[in-house]
């Protein structure tokens, strides 16, 4: 099901943030008080709806490469009154992470960017670093054909080669910039 919002406008953004957005990242396991990085997180839906559950005893970290994206969200942001816990860190394509703490993060979302990065297997041991002992890495394979789509076995068995378990999947209505698509998410935990 694709449910559309209007046009070229960020209401598809901010109306998912508002009835959405909460709800569905509670149910993947998101909580309130957690450090979160949303790696790829483009104009930052989903950073908007993490800080609402975090909360202001929470953190939420936003990595993108792309400068408009980051531009969006640092505007939706600046409006927003969850923004002393964001932090927004352009990235030069780099997948070290490595000012990010080792064991430091609750959680990771990996939403809709696989499909852009060639080399997983330094990104998997980088959010494998940075998480806590059991904490969870939440996947958005992309359904979409641009640039080419996910080899979901295959992420399973590099993720499972870095110490990642599967825990369960979930389908549910996820966001992609203005629409509203039903997709699954893949929930794993560190070992
Ligand atoms: C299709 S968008 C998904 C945005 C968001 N996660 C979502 O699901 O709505 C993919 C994003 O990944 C970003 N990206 C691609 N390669 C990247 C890299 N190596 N480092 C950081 N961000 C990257 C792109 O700039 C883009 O914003």
């Amino acid at each position: 099901m694709v449910v559309r919002f209007q046009d070229g406008s960020t209401e598809g953004i901010d109306a998912w943030v508002r009835e959405d957005g909460a709800a569905f990242l509670r149910a993947l396991g998101i909580g309130d008080g957690d450090r979160v990085l949303d790696f790829g997180c483009g104009p930052g839906g989903y950073v908007l709806a993490l800080a609402q559950v975090v909360g202001p005893r929470g953190e939420v970290i936003a990595v993108d490469k792309s400068v408009s994206h980051l531009q969006s969200l640092q505007e939706r942001i600046a409006e927003s009154r969850h923004r002393d816990i964001i932090e927004v860190h352009r990235t030069d394509s780099s997948l070290t992470l490595d000012w990010i703490a080792k064991g430091s993060l609750d959680a990771v979302l990996l939403f809709d960017v696989l499909q852009h990065i060639s080399d997983w297997d330094t990104l998997f041991a980088s959010v494998r670093r940075t998480l806590k002992p059991e904490g969870l890495l939440l996947v958005n394979p992309s359904y979409m054909s641009h640039p080419g789509k996910v080899d979901v076995k295959r992420m399973k068995a590099r993720l499972a080669a870095r110490g990642f378990a599967l825990e369960r999947a979930k389908r549910a209505r996820v966001m992609h910039y203005d629409f509203l698509h039903e997709e699954e998410i893949l929930v794993f935990r560190a070992q």
